[in-house]
C-alpha cells in the first residue's frame, strides 16, 4: 500500500493533472468463452485458454495470441458452469436493454479466488481459440448457425477431443519486421488428420513468404488428452517453422492436472 501511495506521489509530483485509472489486481487463470447468439438464445462452445504473450512463460510482450487450448481441463465443472452462466446473464441484461441481434460473443474472464471476473467483450470469435473450438463441433457449422437464427436452440455434440494450436511468427514479431522469411508448405500427408492454417502470407514466384511479419502460420493439434495434441502440434510445428518461431510451453497452464 505504501509502495503504491509513493509512486501515485511522484506520477503527480510529475503532473497534477495526469488522469491515472486505478484497477484491480486480479490473480487467476484467464479463459475465453464463446457463444453463437440469437437474442437471447444460446450455443455455447466450451471453454478456451489463449496465451498471449511471446515467450515461454507468460514472459515477453503481449500478442495477438501464440497458441490456444481447448478444452481447458483445468477449469473445474463449477467453474465451467459458471462461465455459462455469465453469458446467460449477459444476453438476458442485452434483451433488456433491447440490445437485439444475432452473432457471436466472446467473453474473457478471469477465475479468481472470489470467483469468475470478466476482463472483456468481443462480439466475433476469438484468435487463436476458433481453431480449437470449431473442430470440436461434430454438427455442421452452417445448419447450426442457421438454426439458431430461424428461431431454434440447435444443440451441438462435441467430439470428445482435445485441440492445442501453436502460431508460428515471424521471428521478429511482435517488433517491426525488417524482411521477409520463408514459409514452409507441408506435404499433403502431413495434413490429412492435422491442421495448417497460414494467414500473413505472400507469395513470389517460386515460394510463400511472410507478408507484413506478425502472426503467418497456425499448426493444430488435436489427440485423446491434451498432452497428444501438444504432441501432434509440435511434430508439426518442427517440421514446417524453418525461421518462424512458436512457443513450446502452449498449454502448460493445464499440464498440472493428470488428466490433461
Ligand atoms: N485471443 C484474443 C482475441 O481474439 O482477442
Amino acid at each position: 500500500m505504501t509502495q503504491a501511495q509513493d509512486r501515485l506521489h511522484q506520477l503527480y509530483a510529475e503532473d497534477s493533472a495526469m488522469p491515472l485509472v486505478l484497477e484491480e489486481y486480479l490473480v487467476g487463470q484467464e479463459a475465453s468463452v464463446m457463444a453463437f447468439f440469437a437474442d437471447d438464445r444460446l450455443v455455447i462452445l466450451p471453454l478456451s485458454q489463449d496465451y498471449k504473450r511471446r515467450f515461454s512463460g507468460d514472459a515477453g510482450p503481449n500478442t495477438g495470441g501464440m497458441g490456444a487450448i481447448s478444452p481447458a481441463p483445468q477449469f473445474t465443472s463449477e467453474e465451467q458452469a459458471a462461465a455459462k452462466r455469465l453469458m446467460q446473464a449477459t444476453v438476458t441484461g442485452m434483451m433488456t436493454d433491447d440490445m437485439r441481434g444475432c452473432g457471436v460473443i466472446y467473453m474473457g474472464l478471469i477465475f479468481t479466488a472470489a470467483g469468475p471476473k470478466i476482463l472483456e467483450y468481443n462480439m466475433r470469435l476469438g484468435d487463436p481459440e476458433t481453431q480449437v473450438l470449431l473442430p470440436q463441433i461434430q454438427e455442421d457449422l452452417y445448419t447450426v448457425l442457421t438454426t439458431l437464427m430461424a428461431g431454434e436452440t440447435p444443440r451441438i455434440t462435441l467430439n470428445g477431443r482435445y485441440y492445442l494450436t501453436l502460431v508460428m511468427v515471424h521471428p521478429q514479431y511482435p517488433g517491426a519486421t525488417d524482411r521477409a522469411v520463408r514459409v514452409k508448405i507441408p506435404e499433403p500427408k502431413d495434413l490429412t488428420s492435422d491442421i495448417w492454417l497460414p494467414a500473413a502470407v505472400d507469395v513470389d514466384e517460386a515460394h510463400l513468404l511472410t507478408s507484413a511479419g506478425g502472426r503467418v502460420v497456425d499448426v493444430v493439434g488435436c489427440g485423446a488428452t491434451l498432452r497428444d495434441a501438444q504432441l501432434v502440434a509440435e511434430q508439426l510445428a518442427d517440421q514446417y517453422a524453418g525461421e518462424l518461431a512458436y512457443r513450446r510451453d502452449i498449454g502448460y497452464h493445464a499440464f498440472h492436472m493428470e488428466h490433461a
